[in-house]
């Protein structure tokens, strides 16, 4: 399989990061694969948000979850955007998507849209949560699903298994040549975030991994100069 370049949140680095402006971006720089997160608003909506509270991101304050949609959509997300609902994105840009599950309780209604959309050819499930992606791999069988670290040992590989996962997704500063080897021959595809710089990507491709997930579309442009 060849060299993925992932899009993360879109394309955070020259766009609002998990807004409709950032995935039709993300679509336009050539991207293989887009990434978003995904929480549940109070109603039940599945949004697209990185954090818990939308503070950060937003002209609001608190949290997600005590909002319904129309509550959420009320703020800006960035040059005027609307925070995302995940169906508004599957509908907007044509490219594979990984979708992160950030708020467990967020799991099922994934599911239910991947089911009702015949998604899962197009759609990876990741989590830094093992129980979400176990519950997605029961209620889904047969979707791609992988296993998000940052703080992890080798142990991390078996945690995947464990979880049916077929790909990790690390933090490169901890990534080493022997857990990749080691995911490698555990059938697990390793890809690497963020990448952001020609030397943290020179570093992904000397580790062997299989993608990077990206805020930059440079780096997307690069890549067939490591080969
Ligand atoms: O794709 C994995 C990466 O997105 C995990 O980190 O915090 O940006 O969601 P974060
Ligand atoms: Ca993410």
């Amino acid at each position: 399989m060849s060299f993925l370049t992932i899009g993360h949140r879109g394309m955070m680095g020259v766009e609002p990061e998990n807004t409709l402006r950032s995935f039709v971006r993300a679509e336009r720089e050539g991207l293989d694969v887009i990434e978003l997160d995904l929480h549940l608003s109070k109603d039940g909506a599945l949004v697209v948000m990185h954090d818990a509270d939308v503070d950060r991101t937003t002209d609001g304050t608190g949290p997600v979850a005590d909002r319904t949609l129309a509550e959420l959509r009320d703020l800006d997300a960035g040059y005027g955007e609307r925070i995302p609902v995940f169906e508004e994105i599957v509908d907007a840009v044509r490219a594979p998507l990984q979708a992160e599950i950030k708020d467990v309780a967020a799991a099922r209604a994934l599911v239910d849209v991947l089911r009702a959309r015949d998604l899962t050819a197009r759609v990876e499930v990741i989590s830094f949560h093992d129980a979400a992606l176990a519950t997605v791999g029961e209620l889904l069988p047969g979707v791609r699903t992988a296993l998000v670290a940052e703080h992890y040992g080798t142990d991390v590989v078996d945690r995947a298994l464990a979880v049916g996962a077929s790909a990790l997704s690390l933090d490169i500063r901890r990534l080493t040549l022997e857990l990749v080897e080691r995911a490698h021959a555990a059938g697990l595809r390793v890809l690497g975030w963020t990448v952001n710089t020609h030397d943290e990507l020179r570093l992904s491709r000397g580790l062997g991994l299989d993608g990077v997930i990206t805020d930059f579309p440079e780096i997307r442009r690069a890549v067939r100069f490591t080969a």
